[in-house]
């Protein structure tokens, strides 16, 4: 197997840390992990040779041009994670528009800026994106999270969207919608509410998936949940 270049956005903890761990097991792949937390990465990456953490903030107006900088030095990406999120759980009335803005700034515009940034170094890749059972059509929907999920049902449109656009390509989109996962995240905005499962099962799914899927699927929305019908 030849060196593979990956790139995982929302590196620092909870799912993201560990699909970074994961995938830094084989010594041919060469991971590029974005975060805010770069002082974290570096803690939770020591002695990973194989992986280059960045400080990166998506809610920046600038997150194209600084993730075209981070990547600069880099030939080519094979694969991509888009997996950071931010949740904010807050009555709809409640709801302010800066909680409105920065909730799609994270969670939709920086997708589509880093995949902008990332795509002259594609020419064959797998870009992944993650997004929640919230975001998927006719699922289960919880109270408090519209600004969370409607964002990340923008996400799972994007996907369509970009396979589409690209059908004529080697560049292929998929998009991942995940049910409860123990992480802080889900701490922060459930607190005392047990998921089914770990960071680390669900980085294995997605690792594994994010170096097969493309074989068998493009542009689709999958829903991944042991905790939502
Ligand atoms: N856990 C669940 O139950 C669940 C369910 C459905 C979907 N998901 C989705 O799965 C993904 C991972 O979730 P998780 O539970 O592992 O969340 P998490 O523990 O909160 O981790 C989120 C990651 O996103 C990064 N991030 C957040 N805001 C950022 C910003 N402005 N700039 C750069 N990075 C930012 C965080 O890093 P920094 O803070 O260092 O920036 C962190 O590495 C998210 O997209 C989430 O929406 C999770």
């Amino acid at each position: 197997m030849s060196k593979k270049t990956i790139l995982v956005i929302g590196a620092s903890r909870g799912i993201g840390a560990e699909l970074v761990k994961i995938l830094a097991k084989n010594s041919e792949h060469h991971i590029i992990a974005c975060s805010r937390n770069l002082e974290r990465m570096q803690e939770n990456f020591a002695g990973l040779e194989n992986v280059y953490p960045h400080a990166l903030d998506l809610s920046s107006e600038t997150v194209k041009s600084d993730l075209k900088q981070i990547l600069s030095s880099v030939s080519q990406i094979d694969f991509m994670v888009n997996n950071a999120g931010l949740l904010i759980n807050k009555p709809f009335e409640s709801l302010t528009r800066s909680d409105i803005e920065t909730s799609y700034a994270v969670n939709v515009i920086s997708v589509m800026e880093c995949v902008q940034a990332a795509l002259p170094y594609m020419k064959n890749a797998h870009i992944v994106n993650i997004s929640s059972m919230g975001g998927f059509q006719g699922s289960v929907k919880f109270p408090g999270l519209a600004a969370y999920s409607t964002s990340k049902a923008a996400v799972c449109s994007f996907t369509e969207l970009f396979a589409e656009e690209y059908k004529d390509s080697k560049l292929t989109m998929n998009c991942l919608c995940l049910g409860a996962v123990q992480t802080e995240m889900l701490e922060e905005a459930f607190p005392g509410y047990e998921a089914p499962m770990g960071p680390d099962k669900m980085g294995e799914y997605i690792a594994n998936f994010l170096l097969t899927g493309h074989n068998w699927m493009r542009g689709k929305i999958i829903p991944l949940s042991l905790s939502t019908p």
